[in-house]
């Protein structure tokens, strides 16, 4: 019994010292078993009840989904939630004018009656994660097609949907993990009253901007401010101007101490979508043929919108998001592509594959099983590699055209009157039009037709050749010329001006439809929408079919062959705890960086006047007087830090909490060169990028001053309390 005690924490040495544990984007409620023990060995002092536990307030409690498209932190028991400047950003911007412009000179609610209802935007908790894997698998058996598979599925959640035990104001959904091998039903509070509290100015919030994003050193203080309302009695409630600001269950206590490096460290959020278990020929593909081709396109399109942009001012304002919304993921596929290169990301895979495939073929189980499918997988891959890039043109490319848009909205109109006669075409009207009132209004005609011009001829030059014929033609009878073409198309000018359109609006649903159906410009997209549908996703759809079948058996697979590796499942932005340490990385040959940045920082990147670099003259004033309050030690003024977590889109506004489960930072960044993380995760140069909550805090109080604001969060000094005595217990 002893030796054998002994063996099996030798081997859980061995076990901890070679597995990088710090991979992994984990379920919370599986943490007790799955990783606890891990999390102490690297420092934490909480244990995983504290985090997720659903008979008493935990710390998932107060964590939220942003407008399910961002992560935020409960930070006050007022229900203050802090999350990025640009998870904010959208709600900051609906709510500038030119004379109170939030995003250029920030926003501070000076009393809660200040505080700006956001129509749309909405916070949910998670209540409880409960495993319905056999529920929802009930009655499938091999022989049914993906399709037939897909409806049983969905018959079984929506049977048990109908009987989840849930309170007054709860709603709940399904998700499926590991690629469908698993199921998980969450029980949800979704509040919809969420007011903007307070935002810094953009020199601040989006220092650096582009130059700076997906890079470490960063200085950047992306974080802003809202707080969530409730009806009376603390539920969930639509805006009501006598709503209360909501009671937490739980909300986040804010270390002063800072980190070091070898601090544990966990994130808390919603990460959106990764793919770390791909087969190595589709991981060759992105690399080799998505990647670079999206890049192209994005390029391309980039460089339009950054000349107009720098000649005309009004541009600049109406494109700004836009351009940072294109530019995002054609830096970060920059890095990834980069990153998996020097990983040698498919080689690896290609060993692993290899491994798995030796282990299948020494058991008879498992090679009858599963002896082919890596096999079929590859050749799967490799048939719809064509597809695939065809589908990387046509969506790029499409979505970049807001003529395409406009057309796409509108013809959604000619839909609805098609399937549901008047009634689905009055149905629809409104959210058309408030959709085309927000892309007119932030429209160009000059830059939308270059767009046009230079997009479409990549378009018709895309490898595979499926192009529109009506393109063809139009372009043929435009003598070929793209430009002639653009202004027959533009010429329509009706089409891109909202008071047009409006009368044409009152109209008759028939009349309406007809006219839509003349614009050249809608009719150009129903062809390009067609030619897609026909050459490229008919076809393919069997194909896809097997790759979803085969990477999910792919999955079922490496569980049961894999045995000593420890899987989580792919993101899928559902609530997630990622771990690790505060830590530098070495980013390649002699250049090594420090964990932490600081003010000192801020000031070496300033750059007067700059549209980047600039920085509020305010700030400059309480750095040269290292004006720092309790938020700086010893004349140093921490700004960013870098850590192991594992994070992915999404991830932005988590919070990072210390080995106490303490609020030390707001995740909002990776680093560019473990930017490959979603498809391939190296704990040596992947690292997450968070703003020191002591940045957050000195910018509230001594910037802003909404030292009120502080006043209702927590403080605490974790590291500087009375030291406790170390316990002998529990290794
Ligand atoms: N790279 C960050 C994440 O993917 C976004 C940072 C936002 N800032 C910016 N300059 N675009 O979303
Ligand atoms: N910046 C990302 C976000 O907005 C986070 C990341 O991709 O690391 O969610």
């Amino acid at each position: 019994m002893r030796n054998r005690t002994i063996l099996c924490f030798l081997f859980i040495g061995i076990f901890l010292h070679t597995t990088r544990a710090d991979e992994g984007m984990w379920l919370p409620q599986l943490l007790s078993v799955l990783n606890e023990s891990r999390m102490k060995s690297l420092g934490m002092k909480i244990s995983a009840k504290d985090i997720y536990n659903t008979n008493t307030g935990s710390l998932k409690d107060a964590v939220v989904s942003f407008g399910g498209f961002c992560t935020g932190a409960v930070i006050s028991s007022n229900g203050l939630v802090l999350t990025n400047h640009h998870c904010g950003f959208d709600a900051i911007q609906n709510h500038s004018t030119l004379d109170k412009n939030y995003i250029r000179d920030g926003f501070w609610a000076q009393t809660r009656a200040d505080e700006i209802p956001n129509p749309g935007l909405f916070v949910t908790f998670i209540v409880r994660i409960d495993d319905v894997s056999r529920e929802a698998l009930r009655g499938l058996s091999p022989s049914m097609t993906e399709s037939e598979r897909q409806g049983l599925i969905d018959k079984n959640l929506a049977e048990l949907t109908k009987n989840v035990k849930k309170e007054s104001g709860q709603e709940s959904f399904t998700r499926g993990f590991f690629e469908g091998n698993q199921y998980y039903l969450f029980v949800t509070e979704t509040y919809r009253d969420v007011r903007l509290v307070g935002a810094p100015p953009s020199q601040i919030g989006n220092f650096g901007k582009d130059t700076d994003n997906w890079v470490w050193p960063r200085h950047t203080g992306d974080f802003s401010l809202f707080r969530i309302y409730a009806s009376r009695d603390n539920k969930p409630a639509e805006y009501a101007p006598d709503n209360v600001p909501y009671t937490p269950k739980k909300s986040f206590d804010i270390s002063m101490d800072g980190v070091e490096p070898g601090d544990f460290t966990f994130v808390f959020g919603f990460p959106g979508r990764t793919m770390q278990y791909l087969h190595s020929e589709a991981v060759r593909q992105i690399l080799e043929v998505s990647d670079p081709a999206k890049i192209g396109i994005r390029e391309r399109a980039l460089k339009i919108l950054d000349g107009f942009m720098r000649e005309d001012e009004q541009v600049k304002i109406q494109y700004a998001a836009k351009y940072a919304g294109i530019q995002n993921s054609y830096k970060k596929w920059q890095g990834e592509v980069l990153g998996l290169n020097r990983a040698g990301a498919v080689g690896k895979k290609q060993k692993y594959e290899a491994l798995f495939q030796q282990r299948v073929d020494a058991d008879a189980g498992f090679r009858q099983r599963y002896g082919s499918l890596l096999n079929e997988l590859s050749k799967g891959y490799e048939s719809y590699e064509p597809y695939g890039l065809a589908s990387d043109y046509y969506l790029e490319i499409i979505s970049k055209i807001e003529m395409f848009t406009i057309a796409s909205q509108l013809n959604s109109l000619v839909t609805a009157f098609e399937k549901g006669g008047e009634n689905g075409y009055r149905q629809r009207l409104p959210v058309v039009k408030s959709n085309l009132e927000n892309i007119l209004g932030e429209f160009s005609g000059k830059v939308d037709r270059r767009m046009f011009e230079e997009l479409m001829d990549m378009y018709v030059q895309q490898p595979g050749g499926y192009v529109s014929p009506l393109l063809k033609e139009r372009l043929k009878a435009a003598g070929g010329n793209y430009i002639n073409l653009s202004l027959t198309l533009y010429g329509q000018t009706s089409l891109f001006d909202m008071d047009q359109l409006n009368s044409l609006f009152a109209r008759s649903a028939g009349e309406t439809v007809e006219a839509i159906r003349r614009f050249e410009a809608v009719q150009l997209f129903v062809d390009l929408q067609k030619t897609y549908q026909s050459l490229v996703q008919s076809p393919s759809a069997e194909i896809q079919n097997r790759i979803n079948r085969l990477q999910r058996d792919y999955m079922q697979a490496q569980l049961e062959v894999m045995k000593e590796k420890k899987f989580y499942p792919d993101a899928n932005r559902t609530l997630r705890v990622t771990f690790g340490q505060v830590q530098g990385y070495s980013a390649r040959n002699a250049v090594q960086y420090h964990y932490y940045t600081d003010l000192d920082g801020v000031m070496e990147k300033y750059k007067p006047g700059d549209y980047e670099f600039d920085v509020p003259e305010k700030l400059r004033a309480l750095h040269a007087a290292k004006d720092f309050g309790p938020y700086g030690s010893e004349g140093v003024m921490p700004v960013c830090f870098i850590a192991t977590n594992h994070t992915t889109g999404g991830n932005s506004g988590s919070p990072a909490l210390d080995a106490r489960g303490n609020l030390i930072g707001l995740n909002f960044d990776r680093a560019w060169e473990g930017t490959m993380s979603d498809i391939h995760y190296d704990a040596s140069i992947c690292r997450n990028i968070m703003v020191d909550i002591r940045y957050v805090l000195f910018i509230i109080d001594k910037y802003a001053g909404a030292g009120h604001l502080i006043r209702e969060m927590k403080l605490v000094h974790p590291k500087k309390g009375p030291k406790k005595k170390k316990s002998k217990a529990g290794l």
